[in-house]
């Protein structure tokens, strides 16, 4: 008995590695365990042992049962895997490149910013951001805005709920969180955080209460520019826009400076562009974006000597410059996620 279970496994386990299908293995466990398998029959056999033998070879023929069981076990796994691969056809190469046309392509206001961040580091500024739920005092109050300025209105601005928290936006009281309604805030944390002189833009998303519609849209984006050294004048602010404005649209665009209103700069400025390369759009002014010298008020707040310091600050609508580029018709296309749009802007 003990010689035909030694038997029975040795034979089982040499077997084993050859199943390799379903049938085949059907067969080897009928072979086995099935009702006129080996073990089955060495169960049977077991009637026939002396009494005395039956404690010993009982435990025997079950560990015997036990080693087949995993050994069968292990065949159906391994069949099964065979069965797996079979059905998802041969093995996939994930190096090589795919067969559907899905390739991707930065979004076409990417490609603005990028091209207009490009214009002004040829000119020494470097790259600042700052968070997208900012404090009241960075957006308004340290930006020369007052109380009862029409921008802070719950029409205007939209406004955290009381108890919002926001580690990435430190606030400089308890005054409320906000979603920025301009990039200007980022002029305040890069002057807080490093020693004049500063030369930066301020690529980022900022959010106003606005009714949707062609031209409008409650989230847009705009690029900050400073700054800030000793000396700098009125025609820095000229030569510097005027540069961006020449190698995004080209030699023959004209700028012109209007005066405007910014709580932050003094003077200020709207300044309009004009271009005959702009379909419909040519030869006509067009207003692009604020900018102006820098409040010495607004120096005060950040702890710079006003009598020292000079700045210049503008803020362009990345949306208008983009769609101004591209003879784009309604803001809405740049967030409807629409291919047959986004195609057109695929290099
Ligand atoms: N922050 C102003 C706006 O959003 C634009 C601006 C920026 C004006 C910097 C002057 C200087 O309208």
């Amino acid at each position: 008995m003990e010689r035909q279970l030694a038997t029975i496994l040795a034979e089982a386990a040499a077997a084993a590695p050859g199943i390799q299908t379903r049938p085949d293995f059907d067969e080897f466990k009928a072979r086995i365990s099935g009702p006129n398998g080996a073990l089955t029959a060495a169960m049977r056999g077991m009637a026939a042992m002396p009494k005395e033998k039956r404690p010993e070879l009982g435990k025997l023929l079950n560990q015997t049962k036990g080693e087949v069981e995993k050994l069968l076990g292990a065949t159906l796994h391994r069949v099964e895997q065979n069965e797996t691969a079979a059905r998802l056809g041969p093995p996939i190469d994930p190096t090589l490149p795919s067969p559907d046309d899905l390739a991707g392509s930065l979004h076409p206001l990417t490609q603005v910013r990028e091209e207009v961040v490009g214009v002004f580091r040829k000119l020494g500024f470097t790259v600042a951001e700052g968070p997208e739920i900012e404090s009241e005092w960075y957006c308004f109050d340290a930006l020369n805005t007052p109380e009862n300025h029409p921008a802070r209105d719950m029409q205007d601005t939209l406004f955290m709920p009381a108890g919002t928290r926001c580690a990435d936006a430190p606030r400089h009281g308890d005054e409320a969180y906000l979603l920025r309604s301009h990039t200007s805030t980022v002029q305040i944390r890069t002057m807080l955080r490093q020693e004049p002189p500063i030369r930066i833009v301020a690529p980022g998303r900022c959010f106003r209460r606005d009714t949707v519609d062609a031209t409008h849209s409650a989230n847009f984006h705009q690029i900050e520019g400073l700054w800030v050294d000793k000396q700098v004048t009125l025609r820095d602010l000229k030569s510097v826009l005027d540069f961006f404005v020449r190698e995004v649209f080209g030699t023959s665009a004209e700028t012109r400076l209007r005066p405007s209103f910014f709580p932050f700069t003094e003077p200020s400025f709207e300044m309009d562009l004009r271009s005959p390369n702009l379909g419909r759009l040519s030869n006509r002014w067009l207003e692009i974006m604020g900018c102006g010298l820098v409040d010495p008020k607004v120096f005060e707040n950040v702890g710079y000597a006003p009598e020292q310091w000079t700045g210049l600050a503008f803020g362009v609508g990345l949306e208008r410059i983009a769609m101004l580029l591209h003879g784009i018709d309604d803001i809405r296309h740049f967030y409807a996620n629409d291919l047959r749009f986004l195609r057109q802007f695929a290099s």
